[in-house]
């Protein structure tokens, strides 16, 4: 068979390792002096917050911190980071943190360095001037905003959700310590981890995909396949831990590849409407999703190219696979059980079908098929 063309876009340097963490002063002392560090309370009260700092400090950086970062960020968000970096005159951002910390770093990085409001960067390529360089520590494994030029940031009075994407935007470091996402709670680990699944698996079959988002696909489905169960059964679990953080990072970098599908799709009405977790949401939707794909008999291929990964047969193992990982996280595993009533789903499906991933779906996709997978999931 032939292979795609493609273009593969440059991407981070990854420093992983169990300790990692203690290189960030060393490393960011390459890029900067003054630094702001960005991060939420809860990364703050597990420690980690301090953990950089005094990394940082110990190699004679200047420390802004922000740490009123909240989930899901918004513009308000970005503004409060904004009104931290601009008086501290700062050359380096370190997002330390889930997506949300890593996220609201680089939106404010857009303002900061190129003005306006993050309408303006809605998009990609938006910025016309240069940004300042990010290190990415991500202490949750999930989102993979570490490998990926893309901002999610929501408006903050209709919680509309913004991807803001520019090369310029990603992080030079995605700095990788397992040791980080260990104090993640049981709920954080599940809804990050099947997201970082979900990740893999979109990106897998998308519209986009090319053989280097392939690559970083598959070994993403691989790791966090095999120890998305075992980090909810046993948290200290470190191997099963690294596996979920590098799973995580690589299917940030398949993403950035190839965009995500209609699992994705769904679950932004979802979140926006309900205030359902995304990984929940994209969780739930799944493996209808694969299931709905299936049609298509090349993507059907790929489907089973990753149940091969992941020791399995066939893709209704798959999809029985992606079913049991919403039935052993602790949230609701049905839309109705998530307290959504059948006479929301027109309007989400309308919503679902709106949304900029539900174009590189790998199956033509319309409201009425989304009223049919929320259906299934009721
Ligand atoms: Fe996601």
């Amino acid at each position: 068979m032939a292979i795609e063309i493609f273009d593969s876009p440059a991407r981070n340097r990854l420093v992983y390792g169990c300790g990692a963490i203690e290189r960030l002063g060393e490393l960011a002392r390459e890029y900067g002096s003054r630094v702001l560090v960005v991060s939420d309370y809860g990364v703050a009260e597990a420690g980690h917050t301090q953990h950089a700092v005094d990394s940082l400090e110990a190699a004679g950086l200047s420390v802004t911190s922000f740490v009123d970062v909240h989930q899901n960020p918004t513009t308000d968000d970005v503004a409060s980071c904004l009104a931290v970096a601009r008086p501290a005159d700062i050359d380096l951002f370190v997002g330390i943190g889930g997506g949300s910390a890593i996220d609201t770093a680089k939106g404010c990085n857009f303002l900061l360095t190129n003005g306006g409001d993050m309408h303006d960067y809605w998009g990609f390529g938006k910025a016309t001037k240069p940004m300042l360089p990010l290190i990415a520590v991500p202490t949750t494994a999930g989102t993979g905003s570490e490998c990926q030029s893309f901002a999610l940031i929501a408006e903050s009075d209709t919680h509309r959700k913004m991807a803001c994407g520019d090369r310029k935007a990603t992080a030079v470091i995605a700095l990788l310590d397992p040791v980080l996402t260990v104090t993640q709670p049981a709920m954080v680990s599940a809804c990050a981890g099947i997201d970082a699944v979900s990740h893999a698996v979109e990106a897998a079959v998308t519209t986009k995909h090319t053989p280097i988002s392939s690559l970083y696909a598959m070994e993403a489905f691989r790791l966090t396949s095999a120890s998305f169960t075992r980090v909810l059964e046993a948290p200290d679990d470190l191997a099963a831990r690294e596996a979920m953080l590098l799973g995580a990072a690589y299917a940030g970098i398949a993403i950035e590849n190839s965009m995500l599908g209609a699992a994705h799709a769904m679950a932004n009405p979802l979140t926006a409407q309900f205030g359902i977790v995304h990984g929940q949401a994209v969780g739930t939707m799944l493996p209808h999703v694969v299931g709905y794909n299936c049609v298509d008999a090349q993507t059907a291929t790929i489907y089973l190219e990753l149940a091969t990964v992941a020791g399995l047969a066939s893709v209704d193992a798959l999809i029985d696979l992606l079913a049991g990982f919403v039935e052993v996280a602790p949230f609701p595993s049905s839309l109705a059980a998530a307290g959504i009533d059948a006479d929301a789903i027109p309007t989400l499906a309308v919503n679902a079908a709106e949304q900029w991933t539900a174009a590189f779906n790998p199956v033509a996709i319309a409201a009425p098929d989304f009223e049919d997978l929320y259906r299934a999931a009721i």
